[in-house]
């Protein structure tokens, strides 16, 4: 196997299996329309005037198929989104014409694909950690003939490839292979999302529905929410879930994205999933856990986007420095690869109605038949943000994992990008000035539903315009100190 391993988080439904399905269409087509370049991007762009980046970097072929991380909490419904998504592969596959390039080229690409379950609770640091640890473990494959076995696998930590198991090779008959579980990882997709909601307050989304309704699906503000929710290692449940979770999952697993980037040439990447809804709506000196705001769904979704702006620029300047770090001047060299090799991209799956309204707990029968009407309707009288199923809001995750980095622009690329309209509720609304921070990419489509990737310039929050990078640092001194934590734990528990 030597494809792209793509890692999806909360792939079991929502958005994430509607990027699962996605990418494996697109990925079993010989011209995947999602990897075409979408964006104007001047000639000496930023990512084009880059050495590393320049080349066109997936090198798609059938027989490398591709591996699909669907790394889910809860493993039953796991196994269930497993069997859906490969069914539904197949009656993509059986519905191409045969004889045809199409299909032939399908019914190879299918043969390597693996659709591969891992469990990860992002509400829990542990897990996360765990998660890391898992894909990169290697095992060892067993095939002992004289017992009539096919396959026993043992599990061999730290193990180097070459290296045979004392007990494999007393036992065995035959062969003894070793083989890391995943090879690197190519792409992971943070996905994963939740909100701690207690309500909606109807009687006001009505109102807001009948006198602004694009603005009352694009930026809700009827979606109530509580405080002081936090999860089991005491940390803001939202804000773990949402950002620091995938941030634990990005740098436990930064080694294997770094073995895709070295083995295969071009970069890897992380995709992390924002919100039309992003705000800052915290107070970043005392509530960065996001404990005390009644808005952490949306500040949590503000993180994510400049959270991994503070990555990304970090990556360009050390890419653009040659991997020098002094001359990049970038502090914690570790949160990033060496020479800038892992890219960090914010997207975003537009509006779709998914079971992240069942959070709402709203007592009217069929409410989901009258959100797709308003959604319906918003759409025709002209928000090109709604959209209908999750396979079309999956368009931004699909083609930002798979289009050439050359062709997608930055902040930079379009300095006259100005940020879009925002209600009169909105943080964002009378900006000082309208200063882009950086580019999020959303689904979007037109009135009639066909759907493209567009992109969403994301203000300065003027007044703490540093405040991404304090939060990496942030993010990273409490990562350290779990990661320790875990591992003294760990020892304690050989001992
Ligand atoms: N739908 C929209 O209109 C919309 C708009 C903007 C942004 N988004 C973002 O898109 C992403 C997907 O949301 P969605 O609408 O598809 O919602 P969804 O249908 O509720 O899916 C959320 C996914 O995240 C998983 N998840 C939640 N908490 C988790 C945890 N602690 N650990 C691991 N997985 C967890 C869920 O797993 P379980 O099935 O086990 O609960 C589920 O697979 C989220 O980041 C959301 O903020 C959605």
């Amino acid at each position: 196997m030597t494809g792209l391993v793509i890692v999806v988080t909360g792939a079991n439904g929502g958005v994430g299996f509607g990027i699962c399905h996605r990418l494996l269409v697109q990925l079993s087509s010989p011209c995947p329309t999602d990897a075409r370049p979408s964006f104007d991007v001047p000639q000496n762009g930023t990512y084009a005037s880059l050495p590393h980046v320049v080349k066109d970097e997936y090198d798609f072929s059938p027989e490398d198929g591709v591996t699909l991380v669907m790394a889910c909490r809860d493993p039953k419904r796991a196994q269930g989104a497993r069997v859906k998504l490969l069914a539904l592969l197949d009656k993509h596959i059986a519905g191409l014409p045969s004889g045809t390039v199409e299909h032939s080229y399908a019914t190879v690409f299918r043969r390597g694909v693996r659709v591969e379950l891992e469990t990860l609770d992002l509400a829990s640091v542990k897990s996360a950690l765990d998660f890391g640890k898992t894909v990169s473990k290697k095992y060892v494959v067993l095939c002992i003939s004289a017992l009539s076995l096919h396959h026993a696998t043992l599990s061999t930590r730290g193990a180097e490839p070459g290296q045979v198991s004392d007990a494999g090779s007393a036992k065995s008959t035959k062969l003894n292979r070793l083989r890391s579980r995943y090879p690197y990882i190519s792409h992971l997709i943070f996905n994963a999302g939740t909100a701690t909601y207690s309500h909606l307050d109807i009687p006001g989304f009505v109102y807001d529905l009948f006198t602004q309704p694009i603005f009352a699906i694009q930026h809700p503000t009827r979606n109530i929410q509580v405080n002081g929710i936090t999860s089991k290692d005491h940390l803001g449940y939202a804000w773990q879930c949402n950002v620091f979770g995938h941030y634990v999952v990005y740098r436990s697993t930064q080694d294997m994205l770094i073995k895709y980037a070295r083995a295969k040439g071009p970069s890897a990447r992380v995709l992390w999933m924002s919100s039309l809804d992003a705000e800052p709506s915290f107070d970043p000196a005392d509530d960065w856990q996001l404990t005390k705001t009644v808005h952490s769904y949306q500040a949590s979704k503000w993180q994510v986007d400049f959270l991994c702006h503070a990555l990304e620029q970090r990556a360009i300047r050390l890419q653009a420095a040659g991997g020098d770090e002094r001359r990049a001047g970038v502090s914690f060299p570790e949160l990033v690869a060496p020479s800038g090799e892992i890219h960090h991209v914010t997207i975003s799956p537009g509006v779709v109605a998914t079971s992240m309204s069942a959070l709402l707990k709203i007592p009217i029968p069929g409410y989901q038949w009258l959100m797709l009407a308003a959604f319906w309707v918003v759409r025709f009288i002209g928000s090109r943000h709604v959209l209908m199923t999750v396979y079309a809001a999956a368009v931004s995750a699909v083609h930002l994992a798979l289009v050439p980095l050359r062709a997608v622009p930055t902040a930079a690329d379009v300095p006259d990008a100005r940020p879009e309209e925002y209600p009169s509720w909105h943080s964002y609304c009378d900006l000082p000035s309208p200063r882009t921070a950086l580019l999020r990419f959303g689904s979007e489509n037109d009135r009639w539903g066909k759907e493209a990737p567009g992109f969403v310039p994301v203000p300065v929050w003027e007044a703490h315009p540093n405040a991404g990078e304090v939060l990496l640092e942030r993010f990273e001194r409490l990562y350290q100190a779990f990661a320790a934590a875990e591992e003294d734990r760990a020892k304690g528990a050989l001992t």
